[in-house]
């Protein structure tokens, strides 16, 4: 099987890469090639695998040599993030938008029909003032979403739905739960700090919490969600049932319980290396979110939640450890 990850040089682009290689197969056919197609440069492991090629620059640029190579399966992950989207209009559309489509009409053309997993997210949701708004969403919750990257995953979510009738390519779209504990350094994501409240402390450095500590949101583990992109692309039509784009599971948690977690999980001393400010820009994001998230069409496939926010951040500090970083991004954990 040939693989096409975009934005496979991302957080979650190169996770799953390194999650298809060591399984070797995906949907009972042998991985034998990846293609990790990112404006930034891939890891150096992923580099060093035979298996994997790579292309540098924008897709929008790549398109038609993407579908050129003709893969069997395409994760599409190579997406502008929130706050970018917010600061610069122009991007987000062509990042986004533009890019997505391109690719779906460079596999129209190529008449290569592969099975297409589209990361779309939880912000699709969001309170609109001419419908109701539960706070915590399901699959059945109407999609009104407050910001333009929500917009944009929504419009790629029906773009791959109609090409899927279409009968171009084989889509799914799955909506990923905001994922924690994102290792490395804060991104441009609204969303950030749910990660940096965990990391930033645990390597021994203050961080911001933006927002209230009452704030909920449903977050999911990186190794979970790796697990419901596979899921999903092995999924048969039937199974996944129509067109439309399905939640992914989330653990539904506070800020208070995930310091709450921390605390119990590394000390008081690695908790109290976070403090409140607000930011308005932020927190009125944020606002917008969901509190919470049901996934009753990932259930049905077998998809579950991380069981509890202690055991995420304990998965973080291993993957720390198992990756050679422990010595900074756990620094905090020893002092
Ligand atoms: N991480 C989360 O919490 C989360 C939550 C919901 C949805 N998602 C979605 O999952 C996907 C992966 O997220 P991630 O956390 O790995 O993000 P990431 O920012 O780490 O990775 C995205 C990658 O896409 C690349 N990219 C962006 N625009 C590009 C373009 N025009 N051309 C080529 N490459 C481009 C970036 O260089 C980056 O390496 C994204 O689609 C994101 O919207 C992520």
């Amino acid at each position: 099987m040939k693989i096409l990850i975009t934005g496979g040089g991302g957080f979650l682009g190169a996770r799953l890469a390194r999650t298809l290689l060591a399984r070797g197969q995906l949907n009972g056919q042998s991985v034998r090639a990846l293609l990790l197609a990112d404006q930034q440069a891939v890891p150096p492991d992923l580099q060093a695998d035979p298996r994997v090629q790579t292309r540098t620059g924008s897709l929008l640029d790549q398109v038609t040599d993407l579908a050129a190579w003709r893969p069997d399966a395409v994760f599409h992950l190579a997406s502008a993030v929130s706050g970018e989207c917010e600061d610069d209009f122009d991007l987000g559309l062509r990042s986004n938008i533009d890019s997505t489509r391109a690719l779906l009409d460079a596999f129209r053309f190529a008449k290569q029909v592969p099975r297409f997993v589209f990361s779309s997210s939880v912000a699709v949701y969001g309170p609109d003032p001419g419908h109701h708004w539960p706070g915590v969403v399901n699959d059945d919750t109407l999609p009104t979403p407050q910001t333009s990257y929500g917009t944009h995953k929504l419009i790629c979510e029906h773009l791959v739905a109609d090409y899927t009738r279409k009968g171009y390519i084989d889509g799914r779209s799955a909506r990923l739960m905001t994922v924690t504990v994102r290792p490395g350094r804060p991104n441009g994501a609204a969303s950030s700090f749910f990660s940096g409240i965990i990391r930033e402390p645990l390597a021994g450095e203050m961080s911001i919490c933006p927002v209230d500590a009452s704030v909920s949101h449903p977050v999911a583990s990186p190794g979970k969600t790796i697990e419901g992109l596979i899921t999903v692309f092995e999924a048969s039509r039937e199974a996944y049932k129509g067109r439309t784009a399905m939640n992914l599971p989330g653990l539904n948690v506070t800020v208070a319980q995930m310091l709450d977690a921390l605390e119990a999980v590394a000390g008081p001393q690695v908790r109290s290396r976070v403090k409140f400010e607000r930011n308005a820009q932020v927190a009125g994001i944020v606002a917008n979110w969901s509190q919470g998230a049901t996934a009753q069409r990932a259930a049905n496939l077998g998809l579950m939640p991380d069981t509890d926010f202690q055991t995420i951040i304990r998965q973080y500090i291993a993957d720390c450890e198992q990756s050679g970083l422990a010595s900074t991004a756990l620094k905090g954990l020893r002092t």
